[in-house]
Order: structure tokens, then C-alpha cells, then sequence
């Protein structure tokens, strides 16, 4: 207590403040669904095996300088010939259910409709079996983050209104082939780091470091794509297959530092809209946040304008294109304005007047950006139930990383995140938050992008020098475990 004062005494404002809050014994209501996530990239390897083509990731990473430790995903966890093995862990783990990506080359090398591999839909099809027979339910993301290089070369990726077309096809023959099994799918994964870490600060594949609008229109293509293959589902398989179609957002809690100025107030807040409002706004109400109109505005409606099907962007066609809402969350920020605010320069996709501050009581164990900061998730969710009308919520990714991971598998560090994360979540369904499901990040340590292999996010550690990539468990493996066995925490 005498180092928070310290701290606290220190700042011009209250870093102590909502540190704690107690914790709260109670069980999730019954049907609840459990899960663990991945993503096709960060797991298959098998890049160039039967067929595949070539993603946008498998030429970013093959690209020196790229990737930390110049990493690469072309073997990664073997997941394309151990997704046997590793069902056998979720079973043995009791999930209900399994969040996993679809990887586009797969089934269409090029990208396009053309030619679909047969080996690809079949390696998908076994692992959706053997799910259901397992009792776990799929759900599929249909983009997550490995576009066909063949569209990005062509056209331009994102940035080319033509990809909704495309898009559109892939995912309407993911319908045709799976949804008869598949009833959850998601659009995009985290559109918001397809936008501004492909197409403006170029950290991930595509790699473009693009002024001005580059991320803005990125991001206003996936937008129309989304939309389109929602109306794709509701109107050409909704009726038979039954199905919900939702999108995945992830975004950071942003506080204001200073909870009783309404500068931090407005700050925080335009903090949220420029990250999840930024995609939820459009797909709950179909028009983007009134605060990014109002900061960027003659962006956002030249490209309304400008787009590719006109028509397409209308606000009726966007707006209630999300059955069910995903949600990415890691982590929080405190915000709050700068005193002088820089000008707009050539980078557009952030407000630039926020700073963004941490704690320095946080606890930090694996990556720069992650610290643990429990009460932020409910926060968040709060924030979703009442910006959105209370929307039904998946969360589609939680889970922390370590950079060095200890000999004996003991990762106390994350059994006190899942705990401290899932009782906060716990808290929000008392709140009344509609969230309907779990989905912790990640099964296995896989290929986390820029980062490589460096940082593990895995229930289960993969050690990457073998060749046939063994899968140990952590301790957390046991405590999440309990958590489902016993629905949360029964006192
Ligand atoms: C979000 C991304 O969707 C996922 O692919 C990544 O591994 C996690 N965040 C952790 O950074």
C-alpha cells in the first residue's frame, strides 16, 4: 500500500484507482460455451503443401527483415498434418467449442473462383468431422489476415474495392461446402490491424506504408465486404443452414486518466471510437462513429462517394450486418489529451491529440503491450452492451504471452490472467452483458507475426526446434480446465 501511495502521490493523477476489486464467486449460466482460438497462418504451416497458393503473409515473411529473427510461418505447428493430436487435446480439455480460420489459398489458390483445391476443402472438412464428433462446436473466421498474393500483386488488396467480389465467392463456397456443419462464422478477424498495420504503418503483410487515406479505404472495402457476405448468407443459406454470421473487433479498453474532466472523458471515448467504433458503429448502425466524421469526416465521405459498387455503402445495406459481435481484448490503456494537440500530418487513422499511458503497477510478464488490467474487460463489454443495444457477444480472443518461458511449464503468471480476466467477465454477465461464449487465446504457441515465434501465447508450449513440433502443456492447461469443468467459480 505504501508504493501505490508513492506512486500515486507522484502523478498528477490516480494511477491507484480501480486497481482492485474484489473477487466474485458465482458460475456462468448453463450453455456457456467454452473454447480455445487459432488461426490458419499462425498454426498450418504446410504453406506450399497440395495445392496452396501463395498468401499475402507466406511473401511477407519470406521477405528478409520482415519478421523477427527472420521467422516464418511455413511450418510453424504443423497443424495441417497434427490437427488429429490437437482435437484430442480440446476434447481432453472438455471444450464446447473451437475457434479456427479458413485459409483463402487453400481453396483457391489464386484467389479465385475458378479453380478450388480439392485437398484444401477436404483437410477442412476432416477437422469440422472430427470436431462434431467430438461434441466441439466450429467456429470459422473466413479472414484471418492470409490474403491470396495473387489478389494483393493484381489489385492492390484492400485497397481495391474489387476484393468484396472476390471475398464474397470464397466465402459463399465456405457456405456451400461447410455451413451445412458450420454455424458460426466470422467475417473478418481484427479489421483494425488489417487497415493500419498492412496499410499504414506496414509492420504486417501487406507491408505498405501508405499516407493518407491508405488504411481508411482499407478498411472501408472490408467494411463493404462484411456487409455483403452477411446479406450473402441471410438471403441464399440463412433459411437452411441456420446459421449466424458475425465479425471480430478487437480493441484495447481506453480509460480516461482523469475520470471527472470531461477532456479525459471526451478523449477516452474518442480513443473507442477510432479502434472499435471504427467498424462497429458501420455494422451496427451503418454510418461510422459521429466523432471520426467530425476529426476526419471529408476522408470518410470522399470514400463514401468513391466506392467501388455505388450503392453499396448505403447505410441501410451495412447497417444490422452482425448476428453476433466477436471480441478480441487484451488489454488497457489510460488516455488522455495532449495539451498540444499535433496536427493531423500525414497519417490519418488515429486521432492524434490522445496520449496513451500505462500504469506502472501493471503487470507486464511477455509482450510491451500487454499488461494485465482485469477490470478493463468489463469495462469494455459494459461499454459494447450499452453503445451497441446490448448486441449477443463472442469473445473470440483473450489470453496473455511470455517472451521466455520457464523450464518446468509453470505459468502462474497467466493462470492469474485467465482467473483474474474471466471472473471480471463473470462480473459483466451479472452486469447484464449478453456474452455467450469464451475463447482464450491461443491452443498452442504459434507464429505471432512481426513478433515470430518469440512470444507465446499458448496454453500449450510448442518447442519449435523439433521437427515434429511436440505440443507440453502449462500449468494453465489444468486451471482453465477447472474453470470449464466447473462453469467459473463456484464458491
Ligand atoms: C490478435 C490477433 O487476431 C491474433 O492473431 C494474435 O495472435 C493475437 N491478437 C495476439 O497478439
Amino acid at each position: 500500500a505504501a508504493l501505490v501511495l508513492l506512486v500515486s502521490a507522484s502523478e498528477d493523477f490516480d494511477w491507484t484507482k480501480n486497481q482492485r476489486t474484489s473477487f466474485y464467486y458465482g458460475t456462468f449460466p448453463t450453455g456457456f460455451s467454452w473454447g480455445v482460438g487459432s488461426s490458419a497462418y499462425q498454426t498450418e504451416g504446410a504453406w506450399n503443401i497440395d495445392g496452396k497458393g501463395m498468401s499475402i503473409w507466406d511473401a511477407f515473411a519470406h521477405k528478409k527483415g520482415k519478421i523477427l529473427s527472420n521467422h516464418t510461418g511455413d511450418s510453424s505447428c504443423e497443424g495441417y498434418y497434427k490437427f488429429k493430436d490437437d482435437v484430442g487435446l480440446m476434447k481432453d480439455m472438455k471444450l464446447n467449442h473451437y475457434r479456427f480460420s479458413i485459409s483463402w489459398p487453400r481453396i483457391l489458390p489464386n484467389g479465385l473462383k475458378s479453380k478450388h483445391q480439392r485437398k484444401g476443402l477436404k483437410y477442412y472438412d476432416d477437422l469440422i468431422n472430427m470436431l462434431l464428433e467430438n461434441k466441439i462446436t466450429p467456429i470459422v473466421t473466413l479472414y484471418h489476415w492470409d490474403l491470396p498474393q495473387l489478389l494483393q500483386e493484381r489489385y492492390g488488396g484492400w485497397q481495391n474495392g474489387s476484393m468484396i467480389n472476390y471475398f464474397n465467392d470464397f466465402a459463399n463456397l465456405c457456405f456451400e461446402k461447410f455451413g451445412h456443419k458450420v454455424k458460426y462464422w466470422i467475417t473478418f478477424n481484427n479489421p483494425w490491424s488489417i487497415a493500419v498495420e498492412g496499410y499504414e504503418t506496414g509492420e504486417h503483410a501487406p507491408g505498405l506504408k501508405l499516407r493518407g487515406m491508405g488504411a481508411y479505404k482499407a478498411a472501408h472495402n472490408i467494411i463493404k465486404a462484411h456487409a455483403k457476405v452477411w446479406h450473402t448468407y441471410d438471403t441464399q443459406w440463412r433459411t437452411k443452414q441456420k446459421g449466424l454470421v458475425g465479425i471480430s473487433l478487437t480493441a484495447d479498453w481506453g480509460e480516461p486518466v482523469d475520470s471527472s474532466s470531461q477532456r479525459d472523458i471526451e478523449a477516452a471515448d474518442r480513443y473507442m471510437q477510432f479502434s472499435l467504433g471504427w467498424f462497429a458503429s458501420p455494422v451496427f448502425y451503418g454510418d461510422y462513429p459521429q466523432v471520426m466524421k467530425e476529426y476526419i469526416g471529408r476522408f470518410l465521405k470522399s470514400l463514401q462517394r468513391n466506392g467501388h459498387s455505388s450503392g453499396l455503402m448505403e447505410k441501410s445495406y451495412v447497417k444490422g450486418t452482425c448476428d453476433f459481435l466477436g471480441l478480441g481484448h487484451f488489454t488497457t490503456r489510460y488516455v488522455t489529451q495532449k495539451n498540444q494537440p499535433s496536427a493531423l500530418g500525414d497519417s490519418y487513422y488515429s486521432d492524434k491529440d490522445l496520449a496513451e499511458l500505462v500504469d506502472p503497477l501493471w503487470p507486464d510478464p511477455g509482450s510491451e503491450w500487454l499488461y494485465s488490467v482485469p477490470w478493463g474487460f468489463r469495462r469494455m463489454l459494459n461499454f459494447i452492451k450499452t453503445q451497441y443495444g446490448n448486441p449477443m457477444i463472442y469473445v473470440t480472443e483473450n489470453g496473455v504471452s511470455e517472451k521466455v518461458m520457464c523450464t518446468d511449464l509453470c505459468d502462474d503468471w497467466r493462470i492469474q490472467y485467465y482467473r483474474d480476466y474471466i471472473n471480471e467477465m463473470l462480473k459483466a454477465v451479472k452486469d447484464g452483458v449478453n456474452v455467450k461464449g469464451y475463447t482464450a487465446w491461443s491452443l498452442l504457441d504459434n507464429f505471432e507475426w512481426d513478433e515470430g515465434f518469440s512470444e507465446r501465447f499458448g496454453l500449450y508450449y510448442v518447442d519449435f526446434s523439433s521437427k515434429s513440433k511436440p505440443r507440453y502443456p502449462k500449468a494453465s492447461v489444468q486451471y482453465y480446465k477447472r474453470i470449464i469443468s466447473s462453469n467459473g467459480f463456484p464458491n
